[in-house]
This record gives C-alpha cells, structure tokens and sequence, in this order.
C-alpha cells in the first residue's frame, strides 16, 4: 500500500507545531486524546496499547521516534530497527487518528540542554546499567506530553521501571496526564515481544526463554508460600544460569512504585530480570 494512501486517513505530522494544532482542534471538538509513545518497529505489544487508547479515547496519537537521549555511546541507537512505512500501515489498520514522527533535529535543536531526570529512581534496574538512559526517557516523554497535550497516556507494563518513574515525573510535576498501564504481550511460548528480538538469531531466541522461565519459577516457588526476597531472588537466578550463552544484569525484587529492593516479599512486588543474549539486552517482569 502506498504512503499516499494512508495518508488520506490518518496524519502523518513530522512538525512540532503541526501537531500541536491537530491536537488542539480535537480538544476544541470536545475529544479526549490518548498517546501512545513509541520508538517503532511496531509488533503486537505496542497495537495492544494503540487498541487500549482506542476503546478509551476520541482520538489517537502514535508517535514515532528513535529517541538518541536514552541510548547510550555503545548502545544500539544506529542498528535499532527502522520501518516507518511499515509501522504506518499498521497503525491506519488500527484506525490510528495521527501519527508524530519527528525528526531529531525538530526535537533536539542545537543547543537543548535542559533534561528531566526523577531522582533517585532513574538509577534503579536498568538504569544502573545504562546510566543517562531513563533521563533520557523521562526528558522525551514530558516533550511528547508538551506537544501533544494527551489527556491519556498508554505504556506497556513490559518496561515496568519506565512506567514506574514516568508516573512519578508526572505526579511529581503535576502533569495533566492520566497513565494507562497495559500488561506485557508475549509469543506463544512465553518471550516478552520487543523490537530488539529481531537482533536474535534462531539459537538465542531460544535461550532467551530462560528470561520468562526464571519468572515463572520465582511466581511458583512464592505462590508455595515462600516471602524471603534473597531465596526467592536465588531461585530465578539458578534458573538463569541454566543457560551459559545469556548473560545475567539483574533479577531484582522491587517494590513497583519506589524500585527499591524488598526484603519480605509481597503480592504486589515486581520481579524484575534483565540478561544479554549475544549482544541483545533483553528484559522482562513479573508482578507477583
Ligand atoms: P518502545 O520500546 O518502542 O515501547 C513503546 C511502548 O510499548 C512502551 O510503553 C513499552 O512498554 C510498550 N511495549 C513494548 N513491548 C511490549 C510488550 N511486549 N507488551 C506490552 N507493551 C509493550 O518504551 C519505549 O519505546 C521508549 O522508551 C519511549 C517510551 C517511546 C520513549 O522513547
């Protein structure tokens, strides 16, 4: 299907103010805006929040946008999967309303120098392995809130750190934004979707199952009664080693809101587990 073609029904604005405008004049007909913000290379967890932001909303906005901020210098921001017209013909599909693809340059003109970071929480799971990386979540998504002006905003329980220090920023900073957690989607035989599986090859794909099977095993062995973190914790981690090829980062128990580590562990802690396989950094959670 030709761009041109889709885009008769749904917008595709790579400008700042353009998209201010269009969000505006929905706000204007009485319309309740959800945003969905992205990085692309769309696979079903990111269309079950488009569908999420669709049942609760008048209009959608998906923005699309690789951001450099939150890489860092021997990250994959220059391999990270790029598939625009793709990601535009699935989103007309979802009866997506505006589509926000801006370039770096419109979003970081020369000379920005002024970032967001939530204290504290930003250098919490995988933000002590990628330092830099949620300030740099945290700064593109209040410009996204700027811009767009959603009154709903959808992300995925998938990044359960993200989600956990966006709503604090926004509590923190009375943004007037209401965030909508949606749960992780997965394949068939239990690997969390991500963009980055496409890195895997046949053989790590298959061990990256180990991930999702720590988890299961940890949600086992408490569902058994057992609330002492440290066994819990030892429990995933002889899971994990299990498979020598993937390399562990972390597995943590957390407790969701603060991402501080929990000693006794309860219904509403969040196993956290981040491992490399290959160069590929893969996570997944699991909340008890
Ligand atoms: P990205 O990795 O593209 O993810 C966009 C949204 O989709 C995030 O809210 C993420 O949690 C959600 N998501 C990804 N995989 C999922 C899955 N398997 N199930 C459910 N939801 C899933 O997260 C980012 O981009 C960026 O950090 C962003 C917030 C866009 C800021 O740049």
């Amino acid at each position: 299907m030709p761009l041109w073609w889709i885009c008769l029904s749904m917008h595709i604005h790579e400008n700042i103010e353009s998209t201010r405008s269009a969000s505006r004049a929905a706000h204007r007909e009485g319309k309740r805006i959800g945003l969905v913000p992205t990085m692309g290379a769309l696979h079903e967890g990111h269309l079950s929040l488009v569908r999420a932001a669709r049942s609760q909303c008048d209009l959608v906005v998906v923005s699309i946008f690789v951001n450099p901020t939150q890489f860092g210098p021997n990250e994959d921001f220059a391999k990270y999967p790029r598939m625009f017209e793709r990601d535009c013909a699935l989103l007309e599909k979802e009866g997506v309303g505006v589509v926000f693809a801006p370039s770096i340059g419109e979003m970081y003109p020369s000379g920005a120098v002024t970032y967001v970071t939530v204290e504290g929480m930003s250098d919490k799971l995988c933000g002590r392995s990628r330092p830099g990386h949620f300030r740099g979540v945290t700064t593109v998504v209040s410009k996204l809130f700027h811009i767009v002006e959603p009154d709903l905003a959808f992300f995925g329980q998938k990044d359960a750190a993200q989600v956990a220090i966006i709503k604090r920023m926004v509590r923190d900073l009375n943004m007037p934004v209401e965030i909508v957690v949606c749960p992780i989607v997965r394949e068939p035989d239990g690997l969390a979707m991500s963009s980055r599986n496409a890195y895997l090859t046949p053989e790590q794909r298959k061990s990256a199952l180990v991930l999702s099977r720590a988890l299961r095993r940890v949600q086992q062995v408490f569902d058994q009664g057992e609330r002492n973190a440290a066994k819990l914790i030892e429990t995933g981690k002889q899971v994990m080693a299990e498979e020598a090829s993937v390399r562990q980062d972390y597995l943590e128990i957390v407790d969701p809101e603060t991402l501080e580590g929990v000693a006794v562990v309860s219904a509403k802690s969040l196993v956290a587990v981040a491992a490399f396989a290959g160069n590929t950094r893969l996570i997944d959670n699991v909340c008890l």
